[in-house]
C-alpha cells in the first residue's frame, strides 16, 4: 500500500472523523473524541492538516474563556505533530438561531449576528495560518417558494460576501473564500445548489478574485452531475480553491462515504485531473486533498480511523492507476485515434475573417456530411475499458 507524505496534502475535518453517528432517526453510536486526541491520530495516519467550524472546537455559546482554552489546547496540538491548519469554515447551520440561515435569513437580527460569527472565526483562521475560509450555506434557502424572495436572499449573500472580502484585505489576511454548494439537506432547496450557480454569483462580486469555490464530490452528484466535469470547468475559470473528497451513490440523502466509495469511475477521472491534467501533464490542483466524510454510524473508534485511511489510501491507488494509464502506450494510441488532442486545435485559423471563413469551400460546399453515416468512430468506448481495465489493476 502507498504511503502517504505532508506532500500530499490530505487533511480532514475535525467533524469527519469526531461525527458521533447521529441521523435524523438516531442519537449518537459513538462518544466524541478530545480535539487533542484527533490531532495525535490524524498525524500518526499520515495527515498534512486539519480544519474545523468554529463550533467544532469550542461549543456555540462557550464563554471567552471556554472558547480561548480550547484554541490553546489545539495550538499545543498543532505544535506536539506539525499537523497545519490550510482552512477553517464557520457553522451557521447547527444552533436554533440559524433555522432559516445566516447571511440570508429572513431575520435581520439573524444576519447581522452570522456575520460577526463568522469575523470571530475569520480572524482565528487568520491567527492559525489557514488561507482558505470555506462558506457551506447549508441553511440558505427554503422549503417553500414564496417563503423567500429568492433575489433578495443573493442580495444579501452578496451583501455579506463582499463586507467579509473588505474585512479580509482591510485586515492584510491571506485568506480566500471558497463557496461550497450543495443543492438541497438540510433545506429543502439550497442556494447557489451547484458549481455552475455559484460561479455565475461569484462573477457579481465586488472582489471576484477573493472569492473561488470549495466543489464536493457528493453534493455534485446528489444534483446528478459529473462531478470531475464541474471540476475540470472550476479550473478553467481559476475557481478550484479548496476541495472535499467523498462518495456518494446516486441521487439521494447526502451519503458522505469514503472517498471512492461512490463512483469509482469518475473518483478515477477526477483524481486523473487533479494529478495529471494540468497544461504539461502536471498537477493541476496543488491545495489540499480535503476528505469531508462521515465514517458510517455502524463503526467503533477503530473503525472510524480505518475509514480515514480508506480516503488516503484509495486517493493513492486511484494516483498509482492514473498514472500507468497516461503511461501506457495504447492508451496513448487510444486518445489519438479518438481525436482527444485535436480539440486542442482552435476551430479558426489565425487571424481567419469572417469572409476568408465564408470562402473556405472546404468548410461547407465540399464537405461531405454523410460521410459520418457509418463512417470512422471515434473509439470512445474502448478508451473507457482501458482505462476501466487499468482502474481494475488489469494492466
Ligand atoms: C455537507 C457539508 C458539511 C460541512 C461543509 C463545511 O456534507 O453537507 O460538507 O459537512 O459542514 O463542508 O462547512
Ligand atoms: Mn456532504
Ligand atoms: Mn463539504
Ligand atoms: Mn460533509
Amino acid at each position: 500500500m502507498p504511503t502517504p507524505t505532508p506532500a500530499d496534502k490530505f487533511t480532514f475535518g475535525l467533524w469527519t472523523v469526531n461525527y458521533n453517528g447521529t441521523d435524523p432517526f438516531g442519537g449518537p453510536t459513538r462518544p466524541s473524541m478530545d480535539v487533542v486526541h484527533v490531532v495525535e491520530k490524524l498525524a500518526e495516519i499520515g495527515a498534512y492538516g486539519m480544519t474545523f467550524h468554529d463550533d467544532d472546537l469550542f461549543a456555540f455559546g462557550s464563554t471567552d474563556a471556554e472558547r480561548q482554552g480550547q484554541i490553546d489546547r489545539l495550538k499545543g496540538a498543532l505544535a506536539d505533530t506539525g499537523l497545519k491548519i490550510p482552512m477553517v469554515t464557520t457553522n451557521l447551520f447547527s444552533a436554533p438561531v440559524f433555522k432559516d440561515g445566516g447571511f440570508t435569513s429572513n431575520d435581520r437580527a439573524v444576519r447581522r449576528f452570522a456575520i460577526r460569527k463568522v469575523l470571530r472565526q475569520i480572524d482565528l483562521g487568520a491567527e492559525l495560518g489557514a488561507e482558505t475560509f470555506v462558506m457551506w450555506g447549508g441553511r440558505e434557502g427554503a422549503e417553500y417558494d414564496s417563503a423567500k424572495d429568492i433575489r433578495q436572499a443573493l442580495e444579501r449573500y452578496r451583501e455579506a460576501v463582499n463586507f467579509l472580502g473588505d474585512y479580509v484585505v482591510s485586515k492584510g489576511y491571506n485568506l480566500r473564500f471558497a463557496i461550497e454548494p450543495k443543492p438541497n439537506e438540510p433545506r429543502g432547496d439550497i442556494l447557489l445548489p451547484t458549481v455552475g450557480h455559484a460561479l455565475a454569483f461569484i462573477d457579481s462580486l465586488e472582489r471576484p478574485e477573493l472569492v473561488g469555490l470549495n466543489p464536493e464530490v457528493g453534493h455534485e452528484q446528489m444534483a446528478g452531475l459529473n462531478f470531475a466535469a464541474g471540476i475540470a470547468q472550476a479550473l478553467y475559470h481559476g475557481k478550484l480553491f479548496h476541495i472535499d473528497l467523498n462518495g456518494q451513490r446516486g441521487i439521494k440523502y447526502d451519503q458522505d462515504l469514503v472517498f471512492g466509495h461512490g463512483d469509482l469511475h469518475n473518483a478515477f477521472a477526477l483524481v486523473d485531473l487533479l494529478e495529471n491534467g494540468g497544461p504539461n501533464g502536471g498537477q493541476a490542483y496543488e491545495g489540499p486533498r480535503h476528505f469531508d466524510y462521515k465514517p458510517s454510524r455502524t463503526e467503533d473508534e477503530s473503525g472510524v480511523w480505518d475509514s480515514a485511511k480508506a480516503n488516503i489510501q484509495t486517493y493513492l491507488l486511484l494516483k498509482e492507476r492514473a498514472k500507468a494509464f497516461r503511461a501506457d502506450p495504447e492508451v496513448q494510441a487510444a486518445l489519438e485515434a479518438a481525436r482527444v488532442v485535436e480539440l486542442a486545435q482552435p476551430t479558426f485559423g489565425e487571424g481567419e475573417t469572417y469572409d476568408a471563413f465564408v470562402a473556405d469551400r472546404s468548410a461547407y460546399e465540399d464537405f461531405d456530411p454523410s460521410a459520418y453515416l457509418g463512417g470512422k468512430g471515434f473509439g470512445f468506448v474502448r478508451l473507457q475499458q482501458l482505462a476501466t481495465e487499468h482502474l481494475l489493476g488489469a494492466r
